[in-house]
């Protein structure tokens, strides 16, 4: 782990708090760009957990100018989204299938056959099984190496909402209402956002060897603080990264000024 991190008494996952979010952002792509070059002087593939959202979209941004600038290639790295809205079209302007694509995958290497994205279109009957083989997947390519996470205000890592187990793996589930409401407004109404998502499980995140948790802004102070300081429980799936080894938070100080070292000095 970095030397950087700071390890507070009543904080129970290593956090990082930068400057502002461009920095920490960085800081994130720099970790990341390190061991795709590692993996690709070694000739072995890396494995990529990929989020959507606003949270990583500056990780994208500066691996996409260490492809341009500084020629890493992504052609080795293989890569597994989080999630996707369910019923939801891969072309649907809303989709995290478009999302991604406009915002990381379109401007990098990466070869297409290596892009794995959750179905959106699959017929019901067809879920199960498909959640199955994503898992499986995963695990025959040996895991994921780095997975990048944002957080929902409901405490959701991918779209494993409130009633998310450790034992989960990729499945078709409810959204919490906090979730759908934060999303009303790029849907143009709350009753146009899906009430359901297809998600990577908190088993299968759990199994990836290095996570980065990217916060930023004071509307992530609470569930941060719950996520950090608060006990390994359900209702915040995000406390679940407690019991992960190589798990980093990187913040900005808005992000951080629920926790203890700030509020109570
Ligand atoms: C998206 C995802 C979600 C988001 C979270 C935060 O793929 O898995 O967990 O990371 O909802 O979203 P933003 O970053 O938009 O605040």
């Amino acid at each position: 782990m970095n030397d950087k991190v700071l390890v507070h008494p009543v904080e129970k996952v290593a956090t990082l708090i930068y400057d502002n979010k461009v920095e920490g952002s960085m800081f994130v792509a720099q970790n990341i760009a390190s061991v795709i070059q590692r993996n690709n002087e070694e000739n072995k593939h890396t494995v990529l957990g990929l989020a959507t959202g606003n949270s990583p979209l500056l990780v994208y941004k500066e691996l996409i100018r260490y492809h341009r600038e500084e020629g890493l290639s992504f052609k080795n790295v293989v890569t597994f989204n989080l999630d996707e809205y369910y019923p939801m079209g891969k072309k649907d302007d809303h989709s995290y299938n478009h999302f991604i694509f406009e915002n990381f995958l379109s401007q990098i290497d990466v070869r297409p056959e290596n892009v794995h994205i959750p179905d959106g279109e699959l017929p019901l009957n067809e879920v199960d099984r498909y959640c199955k083989d994503y898992d499986d997947k995963i695990e025959s390519l040996g895991g994921l190496d780095v997975q990048i996470l944002g957080i929902g205000r409901s405490g959701h890592i991918g779209f494993n909402e409130p009633g998310s187990k450790i034992t989960d793996g990729t499945r078709l589930l409810e959204l919490d209402s906090v979730t759908i409401s934060d999303a009303s407004e790029g849907f143009g109404g709350i009753s146009n956002v899906p009430t359901k998502a297809i998600t990577m499980g908190v088993k299968t995140i759990l199994q990836a060897k290095k996570i980065f948790l990217v916060a930023w802004g004071t509307e992530k102070a609470e569930v941060i603080q719950k996520a950090i300081e608060g006990s390994i429980s359900s209702e915040v799936s995000a406390s679940f990264l407690q019991n992960h080894d190589d798990t980093l938070f990187v913040l900005d100080p808005a992000a951080a000024s629920r926790l203890a070292r700030f509020a109570k000095p």
